[in-house]
């Protein structure tokens, strides 16, 4: 077959994304996906029947307005039969004041319940976990599912990562595509920011000279910046009662560089071996997405600082793993 028919044929090959719980992020996530034509079939679970069937119903009402595809849901996992990525988003709500980790006991449990019935319809499916603790319950999934390493990743800092951007972005005058930043480590309260590696416009960020009027950004002002990326998910739970927009977005973006095999690098958790000496924890670090799922943790340069703070968030979440006997 020649390379123009088997990419067009592989082009039109029906994609399917499973999503795992209608709550907030889970239905925003497949309203994302719908909008931006990310999969071809959307298939929405939940244990609520009444709830997944009117979110199914909302979203079908507008498939007018959207890219072709077709949206499906129940409250049996049969509807997430042979589908490419699956994306769990079940779990309990952080309440304000609580931290993602408080929530470990809950959706472990959840994980332990769901997960098995899931890989038994979609056993080839690249699986994205979105629950929080998102990097315990990363661990637990690989454990539970016995998936491969690849193939089981969590959302990660990828959100987070977003915030960061969007903030310097703003500080320094330029569009938001113009800054290449990470937020690395636990997706929570002890992620780093990678400011060493940072660059706005193609310049490193630490030599980066402020246009007039624009703010700083020496030491004190990029602590200010990490505090307010770390602070940003309380404000709004305080202010809204949860996070579901940014996160669907992030998780939408992950899903399309799966099924789009996009080789995109992406600060997704996975489970690390020996990542400058860290392993057996799932963190947040630049890592390739491709169809596979994550194939590849990139070799970021750290400053003794940024590896510190790697390795500190590592014990933080090494911890509640042990907590639960994982
Ligand atoms: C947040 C949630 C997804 O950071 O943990 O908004």
């Amino acid at each position: 077959m020649n390379a123009a028919l088997s990419d067009a044929r592989s082009a039109s090959r029906t994609t399917k994304l499973a999503v795992v719980g209608a709550g907030a992020v889970g239905s925003t996530l497949a309203y994302a996906a719908l909008a931006r034509g990310s999969a071809r079939t959307i298939a929405l679970l939940d244990v609520n029947k009444a709830k997944v069937e009117a979110e199914v119903l909302d979203l079908q009402q507008g498939l007018m307005f959207t890219p072709q595809a077709e949206v499906i849901g129940s409250d049996d996992v049969a509807v997430c039969a042979d589908a490419d990525v699956v994306v769990v988003t079940a779990g309990a709500k952080q309440k304000p004041g609580q931290t993602r980790l408080d929530l470990a006991e809950a959706t472990i449990e959840l994980t332990a319940k769901i997960l098995p019935g899931l890989v038994e319809v979609a056993p080839d499916a690249v699986y994205v976990m979105v629950t929080n603790p998102v990097d315990v319950v990363t661990y637990a999934a690989l454990r539970i599912s016995g998936l491969p390493r690849e193939r089981l990743f969590g959302s990660g800092t990828v959100l987070d990562s977003s915030r960061l951007r969007v903030v310097l972005a703003e500080r320094c005058g330029v569009a938001v595509g113009n800054v290449h930043a990470y937020i690395a480590g636990e997706h929570g309260d002890s992620e780093i920011a990678l400011w060493s590696s940072a660059t706005i416009a193609g310049v490193p960020l630490l030599n980066w000279t402020p246009f007039p009027g624009a703010k700083p950004l020496d030491e004190e002002s990029r602590e200010a910046v990490h505090r307010e990326v770390v602070d940003s998910a309380y404000r709004i739970i305080s202010g809204k009662g949860a996070t579901n927009y940014a996160i669907g977005l992030a998780a939408t973006r992950i899903i399309e560089a799966v099924l789009q095999d996009e080789h995109a690098v992406m600060p997704v958790s996975s489970l690390l071996e020996d990542y400058y000496g860290i392993s057996d924890v799932c963190l947040s670090l630049p890592s390739l997405v491709d169809r596979r799922g994550v194939t590849q943790n990139v070799p970021v340069p750290l400053s003794d600082q940024e590896l510190a703070g790697l390795r500190a968030s590592a014990e933080s979440v090494r911890a509640v793993q042990k907590r639960f006997g994982l």
